[in-house]
C-alpha cells in the first residue's frame, strides 16, 4: 500500500475544499484495511474513511490518516419468496448500485437514484429522498471495529436509524468502518410515487406503464433540475436537516407565517422545510466571498471557487443564528464537519 504525505483532498470532496491529509492511502480489500490499521504508526493517530466525499466539509487540514475506500463488488446472497438479498461492498458508487438493481429488477432503491457518494456512507447517514430512506430496504451490514480490528455484523435494530442518522453518526462515531451493506429488495415492486413531483414528472414523461426504471428516470430528471451539480459548483447537498417541531409550536408559527412550508409526520409532529426558513431570512443566492447559498435551493451551501472550509462553516453559523432569531428554531447541520 502506498502511503502519501500531505496529500491534497481537493478533488476528493464535492465542496472542492483545498484541504490536505497528513497521510493518505487507498484500500482495495478488507485485508488491506486490517493490515493498515494494525501498523504501529497509524494506531495512535486519527483516521478518516472517505467515500465519495459528498457529505463532508473540511474546515482544516486532516492531521491523521485519510483512507479512500475502494472496496468493490455486488452479489446476490440469497432469495426467498418475496425478496432478493443483495450485498454491495462499501466502496461501490451508490448510483451504480441503484442502476445494477434496476437492470436486475431488484426493486426498492429506485427513488434513491442519483444520490452522490458510496454505498458505505449510505447507512451512516440513512440517506433518503423522494419518500424512501435506506432503512426501508436495509438488511444488514458488516463493519470493521477499528480498535479491535475485527469484523462485526449489524442488523437493522443495531443501526438505530433515524432521519439522516444512525449509530455510526452518534454513539459509535469514528469507531467502525462499514465494509459492506446488504439490502432486502422486492421481487414485486411497490411503486412509491407519494412525492407529488414524481407523479408530475411521470406525466410529463408520458409514462403509461409504471416501472422502477421509469421512477428512477423521473427522480433523476427532478434532481438534475433542482440540485447543483458538484462537478460544476462545489456543494454537499442539503447543508442542514429539515427541523422537526411539535404541533403547538407549529400552530403559533403558521399563524404568524401563513406561507410556512411544513409536513405532518406520523408522530403528529411537523417537519419544516429548512430551505424556506433560510430563504425567508434573505439568504437565498447570497455570496460571502466565494462561499454562498445556492440561488435556487437555499438549503444548499456552495463553493463558488476558492472558498475555504472555515468560511463555509462561518456562513452556516450566520444562517443558523438568523433562523434562530427570526423563527426561534435551531437548525442542525447535516453535513459532517471535519
Ligand atoms: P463521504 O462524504 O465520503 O463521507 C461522509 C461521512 O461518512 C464521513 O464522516 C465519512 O468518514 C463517513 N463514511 C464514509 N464511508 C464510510 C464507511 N465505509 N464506514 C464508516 N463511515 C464512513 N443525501 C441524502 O440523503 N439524500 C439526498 O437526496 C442527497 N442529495 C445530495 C445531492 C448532492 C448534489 C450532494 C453533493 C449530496 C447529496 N446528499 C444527499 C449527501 C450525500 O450524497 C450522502 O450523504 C452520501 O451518502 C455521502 O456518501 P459519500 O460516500 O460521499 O460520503
Ligand atoms: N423551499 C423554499 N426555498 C428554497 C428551497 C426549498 O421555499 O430555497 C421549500 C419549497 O416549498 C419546497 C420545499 O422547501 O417545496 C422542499 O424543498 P425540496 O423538495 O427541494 O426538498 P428539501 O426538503 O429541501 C429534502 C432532502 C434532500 C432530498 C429532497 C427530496 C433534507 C435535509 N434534504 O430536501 O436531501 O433530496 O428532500 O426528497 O432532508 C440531502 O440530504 O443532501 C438532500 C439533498
Amino acid at each position: 500500500m502506498e502511503i502519501r504525505e500531505n496529500y491534497s483532498l481537493k478533488k476528493l470532496n464535492t465542496f472542492g475544499i483545498d484541504a490536505s491529509a497528513e497521510y493518505y492511502t487507498e484500500v482495495f480489500s478488507v485485508a488491506d484495511l486490517q493490515e493498515l490499521l494494525s501498523e504501529k504508526k497509524f494506531e495512535s493517530i486519527p483516521n478518516l474513511i472517505l467515500g465519495g466525499g459528498s457529505n463532508i466539509l473540511f474546515t482544516k487540514n486532516f492531521a491523521g490518516l485519510v483512507i479512500k475506500n475502494n472496496l468493490n463488488g455486488i452479489s446476490l446472497i440469497k432469495e426467498d419468496a418475496n425478496y432478493f438479498y443483495v450485498k454491495a461492498q462499501s466502496g461501490e458508487v451508490w448510483h451504480n448500485f441503484v442502476m445494477y438493481c434496476i437492470a436486475n429488477n431488484y426493486a426498492g432503491v429506485e427513488n434513491l437514484s442519483l444520490i452522490p457518494g458510496n454505498v458505505g456512507a449510505s447507512p451512516m447517514q440513512n440517506i433518503g429522498a423522494y419518500g424512501v430512506e435506506i432503512k426501508d430496504v436495509f438488511y444488514e451490514l458488516e463493519a470493521l471495529n477499528i480498535k479491535k480490528n475485527t469484523v462485526e455484523t449489524f442488523n437493522y435494530s443495531n443501526c438505530k436509524f433515524g432521519y439522516r442518522e444512525s449509530v455510526f453518526k452518534s454513539e459509535l462515531k469514528n469507531k467502525y468502518i462499514i465494509l459492506s451493506v446488504s439490502f432486502k429488495l422486492y421481487k414485486t415492486p411497490i411503486f412509491n410515487t407519494s412525492y407529488g413531483a414524481i407523479e408530475k414528472e411521470l406525466e410529463a414523461m408520458k409514462v403509461s406503464d409504471i416501472s422502477i426504471a421509469a421512477i428512477s428516470k423521473a427522480v433523476c430528471n427532478i434532481r438534475n433540475s433542482k440540485l447543483p451539480n458538484p462537478t460544476e459548483i462545489g456543494n454537499a447537498g442539503s447543508f442542514f436537516k429539515n427541523p422537526e417541531i411539535e404541533k403547538g409550536q407549529y400552530i403559533l408559527l403558521k399563524e404568524k407565517y401563513p406561507a410556512l412550508v411544513a409536513y405532518l409526520l406520523e408522530n403528529k409532529n411537523y417537519k419544516l422545510a429548512a430551505g424556506w426558513l433560510i430563504e425567508q431570512c434573505g439568504w437565498k443566492g447570497k455570496k460571502v466571498g466565494d462561499a454562498g447559498v445556492h440561488k435556487n435551493q437555499a438549503l444548499v451551501l456552495v463553493n463558488y471557487g476558492k472558498a475555504k472550509g472555515d468560511e463555509i462553516y462561518a456562513l452556516s453559523q450566520q444562517i443558523l443564528d438568523s433562523v434562530k432569531e427570526k423563527f426561534g428554531i435551531a437548525l442542525e447541520r447535516e453535513v459532517n464537519i471535519i
